[in-house]
């Protein structure tokens, strides 16, 4: 890949009539993409680009926080001291996530208000693998390994996203998602080292979360219309199927260290592909889950209505400072 060069052209310097100025900023964002450059906020961009770029990165940001509700029901139960305490740290992570990333929506346009009343009216959407219920301790380990692996899988490309806030807020999030994942595979080996019972219960939670972690990547290549646009755009690196393979591949290796098995009895490497594939998907079974239809989608949005009300006071009061704050500064100014 190129270099990346973060100059770009700012809007202002190209503005004229404003069809000049869009053939000069649709010139200029021509010449970003196929340098595999940088767009900032200020540049031009295409109303689709922007449009694009909105979905994903809000969508992404409400994953970030509708998935510290499964662990975060664990923090109280947690077997240890230290347990609780790393799980506490690994929430608050995903929090800050959330944060970076409605900040970096924000930058193409839209308030933080309108993308949470979308979440919590249950227009936007967000990852279907946090509809699923977190059964047992168990469970813990199989969300950061599986689930945080899967992010891992599809966020490290985006770190390299044509959009510079995205991009940037990506770096951060993904050194953060591999001590998460690493922290569930040590659950896990813990769990599988023990006794009978959790050995069971391990392979029982790693069986539960496999097909689910697999469709985070999204439907196969044939059914997913928007990819080739977004990779055309520089947002999205690898396809949905080659993502979903070489996530694969890493569990294949990382299953054997732990002592436990992948509920696929079809996972082979292909040599003449080579690529890993694994057995049939229930699509239909995503679709449900994204449509609302999932096992827990009812009681997530109702926790995050409940935590948004709670959390009324703190941003009156929030609100309150600023303006007490800039009241003062006007007043030393004068
Ligand atoms: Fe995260
Ligand atoms: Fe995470």
């Amino acid at each position: 890949m190129a270099a990346q060069n973060l100059q770009s052209v700012p809007a202002e310097r190209t503005a004229g009539t404003s069809e000049t100025a869009d053939a000069a900023g649709q010139a200029n964002f021509d010449r970003v993409m196929a340098e595999d450059s940088r767009i900032e906020p200020k540049d031009w961009m295409p109303a689709a680009y922007r449009k694009t770029l909105l979905r994903q990165i809000s969508q992404h940001a409400h994953s970030e926080i509708i998935g510290m509700q499964p662990e975060a029901n664990w923090i109280s139960r947690a077997p240890s001291l230290k347990r609780k305490a790393i799980l506490m740290a690994k929430v608050q992570d995903e929090a800050g996530h959330g944060l970076y990333l409605y900040s970096a929506a924000e930058t193409l346009g839209q308030t933080r208000d309108k993308m949470m009343d979308d979440l919590i009216a249950g227009k936007a959407r967000y990852s279907s693998i946090f509809n699923y219920p977190a059964l047992t301790w168990a469970d813990m380990g199989a969300i950061g390994w599986l689930v945080d692996g899967a992010a891992i899988c599809n966020q490290v490309p985006l770190c390299r996203a044509s959009y510079g806030p995205y991009g940037r807020a990506m770096v951060r999030i993904c050194k953060e998602e591999s001590f998460h994942q690493r922290q569930g595979f040590e659950i896990l080996l813990e769990l599988s080292n023990g006794t009978p019972e959790q050995k069971q219960m391990a392979q029982d939670a790693v069986n539960r979360w496999y097909a689910p972690a697999l469709m985070m990547f999204g439907p196969p290549d044939d059914d997913s219309p928007n990819s080739k646009q977004s990779m055309a755009w520089n947002i999205k690196r690898f396809s949905n199927d080659e993502l979903r393979s070489r996530f694969v591949g890493m569990m294949v290796e990382q299953v054997r260290v732990l002592g436990l098995t992948l509920p696929d009895d079809q996972v082979r490497y292909n040599e003449d592909t080579k690529k890993w594939e694994h057995g049939p998907l229930d699509w239909h079974e995503f679709q449900e889950v994204l449509a609302g239809r999932g096992p827990c989608n009812a009681q997530r949005l109702e926790r995050r209505r409940e935590a948004h009300d709670d959390g009324a006071w703190v941003r009156e009061a929030a609100a309150a400072y600023a303006a007490k704050q800039s009241m003062k500064t006007k007043e030393y100014a004068a």
